[in-house]
């Protein structure tokens, strides 16, 4: 059993734990998802453990991780414009890690391309043993993208919060590592393995940890969340885990991501009538509007009961906001499909939609797919007209937000003006709006006086 912070982890660290350098910096770069996000907070406080502070500079760091995402073609090309602008300062004595996706599926190349600049290359499953890898690389070159069984794997077992949003208002938990599914499009199932459920005790010692550290919202993140707990007998369900989850006092708000459609029961609808915890707010991948498509991309459900879902949502919860993501140009994807894309967005009013092209990646059931790709142009065409069409949508809706008063959670001051913070509405709206810095953590009401694309400015409502 691999034990966190057990005997392995205790190894000296050469010259990255020399007692006569008690300062030792790590500079970690995150790229992609929240998983991510959560992987790299917990990596830094695994390593805080070693004596390892934080820095923004990766110029001053002994240790310089970065953490990849392979899910397109984009993400993959940053690790290797990163590389070469850090590079340079492994001469002057930093060590040099990559983690992540990419690091699990294209370990081996990595390793052997950058054999003079780059000591460390480790998988997501490995994160829990970033110290003991830390403290190896520091004698030989170490690359260790091992999947673990999965009696191996360990939930990284630290309590620190992992911020959500720009103060500790906000904390991810994760409730689950992998994914079974095998969307044709996903690299994510190669990556990050199977789909393991964390025991439920820890994910709300976890929740009471964060909250007791000052978190008002909390965010449970897993690759396929509603599935959680499905194939294990000694768990309880997604569902009743939100249930444990509001019971926790001081929990104020709960989201979760990410929903795949097929897998969101009855149970979770009835939690939206049940919890005022749960946030008015859902993202609901659906990639696609037709059911050619989602028959293709393997999503089990089609355009109907993606509907029906969201009708049954609404019902429950009838402010509810929904965001969601879209592929656009999939193998195959005609005109008529990607007509069937456009008009979802009149049959469902998306707050907000994360849109792609279609990027083909290593190893994904997608390639076998025998149609010719679909041309750039029009695949550039196709995620211009969406993005354009949602734009309009969006800020309509955000317009008619215009006079109404809503619960906003500060959680920040503004990036651009000391005078102004910000904070979520429960549709997860980003609210903007003057005050001082000390309202950061409470729940205000605000009004809103106007409505953009993507954010909304308002004022202090008197109470
Ligand atoms: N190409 C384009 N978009 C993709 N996504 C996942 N894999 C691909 C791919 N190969 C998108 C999906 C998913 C989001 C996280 O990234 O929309 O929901
Ligand atoms: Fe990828 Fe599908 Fe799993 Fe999401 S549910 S991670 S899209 S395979």
């Amino acid at each position: 059993m691999n034990r966190i912070g057990g005997a392995d982890e205790l190894g000296a660290l050469g010259h990255l734990m020399s007692a006569d350098s008690p300062s030792r910096k790590v500079f970690i770069k995150t790229f992609g998802c929240q998983m991510n996000a959560y992987d790299s907070t917990k990596m830094g406080a695994l390593l805080a453990k070693d004596g390892f502070e934080p820095t923004d500079d990766p110029a001053l760091a002994d240790l310089i991780l970065v953490n990849t995402c392979s899910v397109r073609e984009k993400p993959e090309h940053k690790l290797h414009s990163f590389l070469g602008e850090v590079k340079h300062l492994r001469a002057g004595g930093a060590r040099i890690g990559i983690a992540g996706c990419m690091a699990q599926h294209a370990g081996e190349q990595l390793f052997k391309k950058y054999r003079r600049d780059v000591d460390l290359v480790f998988g997501p499953d490995q994160v829990p043993k970033v110290r003991s890898l830390v403290a190896r690389a520091a004698r030989e070159r170490v690359l260790d993208n091992r999947f673990l069984d999965q009696a191996d794997y360990a939930f990284v077992a630290d309590l620190a919060p992992v911020p959500a949003n720009r103060s500790s208002v906000g904390a991810f938990v994760t409730i689950q590592k992998g994914c079974d599914n095998k969307c044709t499009f996903c690299i994510v199932p190669a990556t990050r393995g199977v789909e393991l459920s964390r025991p439920a005790d820890q994910i709300v010692d976890e929740v009471r940890a964060v909250v007791q550290r000052g978190a008002r919202e909390i965010t449970l993140i897993g690759q396929n969340v509603n599935s959680y707990g499905l194939k294990v007998t000694a768990e309880p369900t997604f569902a009743e885990l939100l249930y444990r989850v509001a019971a926790v006092p001081g929990v104020e708000r709960i989201r979760y991501t990410t929903s795949h459609p097929r897998d969101m029961g009855p149970d979770v609808v009835q939690a939206y009538r049940d919890l005022p915890q749960l946030t008015s707010h859902l993202h609901l991948p659906v990639q696609s509007g037709s059911d050619r498509v989602l028959r293709r991309m393997k999503r089990f459900y089609t355009r109907d009961s993606y509907l029906r879902l969201v009708d049954a949502l609404r019902s429950a919860r009838p402010d509810l906001s929904l965001t969601t993501d879209i592929i656009v140009a999939f193998p195959g994807e005609t005109d008529a499909d990607f007509d069937a894309t456009m008009s979802l967005l009149d049959a469902v009013p998306f707050e907000g939609a994360f849109s792609f092209k279609y990027s083909p990646r290593p190893g994904t059931p997608a390639l076998r797919l025998t149609d010719p790709p679909i041309d750039a142009r029009v695949a550039s065409e196709r995620l211009t007209r969406f993005q354009a069409r949602q734009r309009v949508l969006q800020l309509d809706s955000n317009r008619a937000l215009e006079g109404q008063t809503h619960d906003v959670l500060v959680e920040g001051p503004s990036k651009w003006d000391d005078h102004v913070v910000c904070g979520r509405t429960g549709t997860f709206k980003m609210v903007n709006f003057p005050g001082p810095a000390e309202l950061v953590g409470q729940t205000l009401p605000v009004t809103i006086t106007r409505g953009f694309v993507n954010s909304l400015r308002g004022e202090l409502a008197s109470r």
